[in-house]
């Protein structure tokens, strides 16, 4: 199959919703990170997102919506997703909820409950209107690999396996949505996002962060979110995060990249004087830049075969506590803290 790469114009988008109501796929942009989109009522086009990504089936997808309202006609939308849509949607917010009969099972790999999202990328919105149905979309990267934040990413991944990719340049937030849970009592954040527990907390009056979203699951404990179970995506090279005084970390870093093969480091701040000219990589000093450039850097060391990854740990506040979960599942949980060893 050949697979073309096109900006989001009108013409683009309607031959986008003509594939998906017709069964087939498409990448999209999101704010987020690109998705790979399909008819989430139409089961064999479902089944087929799972084929192309290499997904494992146990593994729930995320359905994107234009509107509440369309997503209260999927699940049941109690109040404290209405509060949390007015505030947060069209964003990168995903809220699990009760699944309706009418959307099949296989988009929640079989589960009651089902994930639901408004993104904010106009021509995300565009495409969802155009195509008068909800889409699922899991992030559209071969299973193992970084979430893809710029068109080539995807690209890379998937192409000659779907039709259509669109193009919406860079993505703003480089960091795939907060998953909240909002079938307990109060809300659980699954996986970490651009919407902060402490965002949620001001709402809803309480947010919890699950127990295995930024520690290794305890032998017998279940995952709150199938996806925590899944091996997460790992660098080709061994990666290990320091945290601590930034002198203290720098000097560790140091230490150990004089004494390996083929390393590169992973910094948030740009100051040369720090590591020399050992091969460095800066992320960005806020966390909301890091978060953007996040998976690109990811890739890069990838691409240029680095063997050992040695990354300054975020600062775990905001935004910051979703990139210190993404590192942390990168490196599989390999911390140094540099305070007290
Ligand atoms: O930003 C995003 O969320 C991007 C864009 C494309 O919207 N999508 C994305 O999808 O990251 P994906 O499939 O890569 O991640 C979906 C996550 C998985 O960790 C999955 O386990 C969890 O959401 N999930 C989906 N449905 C769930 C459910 N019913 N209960 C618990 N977790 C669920
Ligand atoms: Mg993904």
């Amino acid at each position: 199959m050949k697979t073309v790469c096109r900006p989001a114009t009108d013409d683009v988008l309607s031959l986008a919703a003509r594939i998906i109501r017709g069964g087939g796929l498409v990448a999209f942009p999101t704010e987020t990170v690109y998705g790979l989109g399909a008819d989430a009522l139409n089961e064999q086009a479902v089944q087929r997102i799972y084929r192309v990504k290499g997904r494992p089936p146990d593994n729930p997808l995320i359905v994107h919506v234009s509107s509440a309202d369309a997503a209260r006609r999927i699940c049941d939308f109690n109040d404290t997703a209405g509060l949390l849509a007015e505030a947060f949607w069209p964003g990168p917010l995903t809220l699990i909820l009760p699944r309706k009969p009418n959307m099949p099972a296989m988009v929640s790999a079989g589960l009651p409950t089902v994930a639901v999202r408004m993104p904010s990328h106009p021509a995300a919105l565009r495409l969802l209107e155009t195509c008068g149905t909800p889409v699922a979309a899991p992030s559209a990267n071969l299973s193992g690999r970084p979430s893809p934040t710029e068109a080539s990413h995807v690209l890379d991944d998937l192409d000659g396996l779907i039709p259509l990719i669109i193009d919406g340049g860079p993505c703003d937030v480089g960091l795939e949505s907060t998953v909240l849970d909002l079938t307990e009592r109060d809300p659980v954040v699954l996986r970490p996002g651009a919407v902060t527990p402490e965002q949620v907390a001001r709402l809803c009056g309480r947010c919890f962060v699950a127990g295995g979203a930024m520690r290794p699951l305890g032998t017998g404990e279940t995952a709150p979110s199938p996806g925590m179970l899944h091996r997460h995506y790992a660098p080709v090279g061994k990666m290990t995060l320091f945290k601590g005084h930034p002198e203290r970390v720098a000097s560790a870093i140091r230490k150990v990249y004089d004494r390996a093969a083929n390393a590169c480091i992973l910094a948030l701040v740009n100051q040369p004087q720090l590591y020399g000219n050992r091969r460095t990589l800066y992320i960005g000093p806020d966390p909301d830049q890091a978060a953007q450039q996040l998976y690109h850097a990811l890739r890069m060391l990838d691409d240029n075969g680095i063997e050992r990854i040695l990354c300054e740990a975020p600062p775990d506040e905001g935004v910051g506590l979703a990139v210190l979960n993404r590192l942390l599942r990168a490196s599989a949980f390999d911390l140094v803290d540099t305070d007290k060893d």
